[in-house]
């Protein structure tokens, strides 16, 4: 990123104390941008009100889908979208909760944004999720979108809507559709964010963990050069070849869920255990299989690589925990 850019910046980050937003919170406050968070602070998600301690950012609770908007929207630079139902078994037993955030109340936030700040730069937070089960690897942008359930269905069509402020009203628009993100600040109390969420919270509990299947492949990307990714997406927002744009968003080279159970046990000192059991029935028909993105041509874009190897990751992810342990739980 580039610190002067940020300075005395007016930005607003929807989902802010979620676990990417918030995070993303920290590092702008930190290069001097003026930060309004918006959350509703939903149980079921990443919101913890300890995730924006020590920020400096100003969080107001809300819902997107009935808030006032206008007077926070006004005179923001940047938006950064990151706000989403994002559980996938919640979307297949609530579709309408799901499109209602996901898509209806995107369109009800472009809006006031067309009113309050028509020349924002809108970075969007995307998901690898609505491509399916990919037909080939690694994923490039080109490869067919084929949700494999409701979540999936209403997060393409949220960042359809965004896509158009750019195609239409040439407003600064980048979506990133981003892999499986860890790190600091993600909900671990259960596996509702990822599957690698409760195993920290096992492992930092000395209890076993499971791991489902386990030759499918990830290639996780640590918090840090996803917040990288986002503030880079925002600088190059208006060049051509950015401006309107998806990309894909990867981390560190693919693993199988069982070299990684491996990997997050060593992390830990070489303490802990997982057994590993079938997928269970009820989401085998969504899950997605082996994913791996290209993400080469955000890379050319940007000069963005991601920077935190998944060995140190992990073993930073387990020592910001370790303290930590009761406000996650
Ligand atoms: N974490 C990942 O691995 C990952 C992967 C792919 C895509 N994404 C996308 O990145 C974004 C952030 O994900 P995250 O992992 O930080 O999730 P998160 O659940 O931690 O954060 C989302 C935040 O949005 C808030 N929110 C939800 N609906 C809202 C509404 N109607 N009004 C106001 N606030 C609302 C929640 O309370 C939560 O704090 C999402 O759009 C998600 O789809 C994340």
């Amino acid at each position: 990123m580039t610190p002067s850019f940020w300075k005395n910046r007016r930005v607003l980050v929807t989902g802010g104390a979620g676990f990417l937003g918030s995070n993303l919170c920290h590092a702008l406050a930190a290069a001097g941008a003026r930060v309004t968070a918006i959350d509703a602070m939903f149980e079921d998600g990443g919101a913890n009100p300890r995730n924006l301690d020590g920020a400096g950012v100003l969080l107001v609770r809300g819902d997107l889908r009935d808030m006032e908007l206008h007077s926070l929207a006004r005179g923001t630079e940047v938006l950064f979208n990151l706000a989403a139902q994002t559980s996938h078994m919640g979307g297949q037993k609530d579709p309408v909760a799901d499109i209602n955030i996901n898509a209806v109340a995107q369109v009800r936030l472009i809006q006031v944004m067309r009113e309050a700040a028509p020349e924002a730069r809108v970075v969007h937070a995307s998901t690898r999720q609505f491509y399916g089960r990919p037909l080939y690897l690694p994923v490039d942008e080109m490869h067919p979108v084929n949700p494999p359930d409701a979540n999936g269905v209403s997060k393409w069509a949220g960042e359809q809507y965004w896509l158009l402020e750019s195609r239409v009203l040439k407003r600064p628009v980048v979506s990133l559709r981003l892999t499986n993100c860890y790190g600091p600040r993600l909900r671990i109390r259960d596996a509702r964010q990822t599957f690698l969420g409760i195993w920290v919270r096992r492992l930092l509990e000395g209890d076993p963990f499971e791991v489902w299947g386990g030759s499918q492949l990830r290639d996780l990307a640590y918090v840090d050069d996803v917040t990288e990714a986002f503030l880079l997406a925002a600088e190059h927002a208006a060049d051509a070849g950015v401006n309107g744009q998806v990309f894909n968003i990867g981390g560190s080279p693919p693993v199988s869920l069982l070299e990684l159970a491996h990997m997050v046990i060593a992390a830990n000192g070489g303490r802990g255990s997982f057994v590993t059991r079938e997928f269970p029935a009820e989401r085998a028909p969504i899950d997605i299989g082996s994913y791996h993105a290209d993400d080469r041509a955000f890379r050319r874009a940007t000069g963005w690589a991601p920077r935190v190897p998944l060995e140190e990751g992990l073993r930073r992810t387990l020592d910001w925990y370790r303290d930590r342990l009761a406000d996650y739980l």
